[in-house]
């Protein structure tokens, strides 16, 4: 168990017993006396990740150009009280408050604080931002261009989303254990050869889809679909479109960027959905009915909660 140093675990308990909820993001810029080595900035995000996940703090720092940025997420009394330290800290000075914001949600949920040091060149392409790197880039810069503080977290964010969906990775190709790595290559061949003969059962769903229309049309009365020739028809259409959603779920567990969730459970919807396409009310009874209405019902919230999480 990590041993949380005293100071800030009572910063912690203190701010639960006041009961206050509120949650705020806090940004706040500094400066510091010299430009800061790799070695110096990684035992500072260390401090900050250790002490922070104490706290249940989220955000994310920055630096460049002997200036630091820093975005803090939490309760508002345990995000003062930090930040109080912060500021104390001899190791930079002029320290700036941005922008305090009460929020509903965090920004930074994934880290207890992402860590960039920023390399100017990748943000010139973020519109406004151009001239505030070359001049501005300072605690009294970020005070008077206030209006960049969004777009330059909005980049940030996204690039951090993107590492960590990127760091997911099924089947991985490579692991510590020999024998692992051998297992999960082959079950890539496996899922391969899987995806190769879901693209022949869409195709042969296809011709399907063509033998029986043609079925349908060529029977008198000719050119004409009665309602069961058309529900009949929609569902050879979801069968394939089925088929097609597996097969991307099977491709999935190749990729690394993906966690397939969210296309299990539209693939699950499609399916169930499918069913109630083509369903005859008088043949089928109110139970099987109510549960497909609650299956529905599950998936759709499934669906709309990790929609949401994305
Ligand atoms: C730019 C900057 C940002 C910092 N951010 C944090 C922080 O987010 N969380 C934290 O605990 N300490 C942070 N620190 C370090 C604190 O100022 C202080 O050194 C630390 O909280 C002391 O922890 P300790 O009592 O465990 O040594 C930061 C320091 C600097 C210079």
């Amino acid at each position: 168990m990590v041993n949380y140093p005293l100071k800030i675990k009572n910063i912690a308990n203190k701010a639960n017993k006041s009961g206050d909820k509120t949650m705020i993001r806090l940004s706040y810029a500094s400066t510091t006396t010299h430009d800061w080595t790799s070695e110096e900035l990684l035992a500072l995000l260390t401090k900050c990740q250790t002490n922070i996940a104490a706290n249940n703090i989220t955000g994310i720092l920055l630096y460049a150009q002997e200036t630091f940025f820093q975005v803090l997420e939490c309760e508002e009394t345990v995000v003062n009280k930090v930040y109080e330290l912060i500021e104390k800290d001899k190791r930079h000075k002029d320290c700036t408050i941005i922008e305090v914001a009460k929020i509903n949600e965090r920004g930074f949920p994934y880290w207890s604080m992402g860590f960039e040091k920023i390399d100017t060149s990748n943000l010139h392409n973020i519109r406004g931002l151009n001239d505030f790197l070359a001049k501005d880039f300072t605690p009294s810069g970020f005070a008077s261009h206030k209006n960049i503080v969004a777009p330059l977290l909005a980049h940030l964010r996204g690039r951090l989303i993107k590492q960590v969906s990127t760091s997911h990775e099924e089947l991985p190709m490579t692991h510590d254990d020999p024998f692992l790595q051998l297992l999960n290559r082959t079950i890539r061949m496996g899922v391969k050869f899987m995806a190769l003969l879901m693209v022949l059962v869409i195709l042969f769903g296809i011709v399907d889809i063509v033998f029986i229309l043609y079925e349908e049309l060529s029977q008198p009365p000719v050119f004409q679909l009665t309602i069961n020739e058309l529900l009949e028809t929609f569902g050879a259409f979801m069968a394939v479109l089925i088929a097609i959603e597996i097969f991307l779920n099977i491709t999935l567990y190749i990729r690394s960027d993906v966690i397939p969730v969210k296309l299990v459970v539209a693939t699950a919807l499609m399916a169930i959905s499918r069913k109630i396409i083509v369903l005859d009310y008088k043949d089928v009874d109110a139970q099987y009915v109510t549960a497909s209405a609650l299956v529905v019902v599950a998936l759709g919230i499934t669906y709309w909660r990790v929609q949401k999480h994305d």
